[in-house]
């Protein structure tokens, strides 16, 4: 079952052919690779995914249905879930709060009126905090509930986005760098969460830099380098391609 699909996708900035004919499927129920040197387009294939970049030609396709005009919005209420190779969150807000915020995709009252405790949105409300700590047990993050995002060590500031991204149930999960930063214990911890949301059948898409991660996570891999895809197979087809050594020994 193919949950996302780009066709011979394209991103020129100017002259800089950051994302040049790429081709790959995301399929429900498995953890997926995309790696390659800095500069290689990673991001910018995420963004093109994700609404917030234009394609200069080429489809997305979400079970079947075009995206690649959509905003960044609508993808997004469409069930694809992002995080930021920048940890974007509300440093002063409490953790719950954080996650509680990413379940508006699907509610219907506005979230400054459950900001402002309006009635009409009170139940609502503590329906989704209930939601929100169940997220946090399963993060073993329930003892950080209260306190300020921003005071977190960085490890757990980066399981917080996460939580924020998979609070709305989304179909397909994109990951940028969600390890950059963190040591392999704490990386090794997220990996296994992403493996189970994979299980329960969300697709998901792990961009990274940091190779042995995605060895250890992926079934199959993809890289990328100058924009164009140059290697794909299982981890350890990949990383004895010598042309992925090629890309990583020019970085
Ligand atoms: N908004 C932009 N404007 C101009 N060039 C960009 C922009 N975003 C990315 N690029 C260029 O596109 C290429 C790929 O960038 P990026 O997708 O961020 O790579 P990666 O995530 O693999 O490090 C780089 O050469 C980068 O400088
Ligand atoms: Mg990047």
């Amino acid at each position: 079952m193919t949950t996302l699909e780009l066709k011979d996708v394209r991103r020129y900035f100017g002259g800089v052919k950051a994302v040049d004919g790429v081709s790959l499927t995301v399929t429900a129920g498995k953890v997926t690779g995309l790696i390659g040197p800095n500069g290689s387009g990673k991001s910018t294939v995420v963004n093109l995914i994700a609404g917030v970049l234009g394609l200069t030609s080429g489809e997305i396709f979400l079970q079947g249905t075009p995206i690649s005009t959509e905003s960044a919005d609508s993808v997004a209420r469409r069930g694809v879930a992002r995080t930021f190779q920048n940890i974007r969150l509300l440093p002063e807000a409490s953790v719950l709060d954080n996650v509680v915020i990413g379940f508006y995709r699907l509610e219907t009252s506005p979230l400054y009126a459950s900001l402002l405790g309006l009635p009409s949105s009170r139940r609502e409300t503590r329906e989704l905090r209930e939601r929100g700590r169940t997220l946090l047990a399963r993060f073993s993050m329930s003892e950080y509930e209260d306190v300020p995002a921003g005071s977190l060590a960085y490890g757990f500031q980066r399981r917080v986005e996460m939580m924020r991204a998979v609070a709305s149930n989304p179909a397909v999960l994109l990951l940028d760098e969600p390890v950059a930063g963190m040591n392999d214990v704490e990386a090794r911890s997220l990996g296994q969460i992403f493996a189970q949301l994979a299980a329960e059948g969300m697709a998901v898409l792990v961009i990274e830099h940091n190779t042995r991660f995605v060895s250890e996570l992926c079934q199959e891999v993809h890289v990328l380098d100058s924009g164009r895809l140059i290697a794909y197979g299982t981890p350890q087809e990949v990383m004895r391609n010598p042309a992925v050594i090629a890309a990583y020994l020019g970085d």
